[in-house]
């Protein structure tokens, strides 16, 4: 019997696997992919994984990521695993990196805070816990939830 996944390979562009179970519309949606007439986009929702049980998969053709595009990744997909295929072949895997510090990404939800009151001074977040995301303020001490995270992306 046949077991394995049957989704295409890609040709060029960027695989993002090992997503949680039902992010990857998430994922999507913080890569702006979806409204983009020339790229062809893949998404595989709750499929088996060894690893994970069920896991989301996007394929992205003729696309690359950037380091901004990676941050808000590890937000949403801590585990995911990027490659990037040229020609069929896998010429770069890595996992993304949830940074114990996030840096100018998110707004802090504290209106008074410094990092929303006197401009240039960039959010700085910390990693409290990874699942479920905490986050806490650099400048305010605030705790930011997932929910709170995941509604600015
Ligand atoms: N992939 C693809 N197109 C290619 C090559 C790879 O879409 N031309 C995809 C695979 O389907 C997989 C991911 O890129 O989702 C990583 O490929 P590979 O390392 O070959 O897969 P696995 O060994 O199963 O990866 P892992 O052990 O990380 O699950
Ligand atoms: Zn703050």
């Amino acid at each position: 019997m046949e077991t394995t996944l049957k989704v295409s390979k890609i040709k060029d562009g960027t695989v993002i696997d090992h997503v949680p179970a039902g992010k990857a519309l998430r994922v999507v949606s913080i890569l702006k992919i979806e409204n983009n007439p020339d790229v062809s986009t893949t998404i595989a929702m709750r499929v088996q994984s060894e690893k994970l049980g069920r896991k989301d998969v996007i394929k992205i053709e003729n696309k690359y990521l950037n380091r901004d595009d990676l941050d808000r990744i590890s937000l949403v997909a801590p585990d995911a695993t990027i490659s990037i295929v040229s020609n069929y072949q896998i010429k770069e895997k890595f996992t993304v990196k949830l940074t114990k510090t996030i840096v100018g990404i998110l707004k802090c939800p504290n209106q008074g805070c410094i990092t929303n009151v006197k401009e240039p001074v960039n959010s700085e977040f910390s990693v409290v816990s990874e699942k479920p995301l905490i986050l806490r303020c650099f400048y305010c001490e605030r705790n930011m939830t997932e929910k709170e995270v995941l509604s600015q992306l």
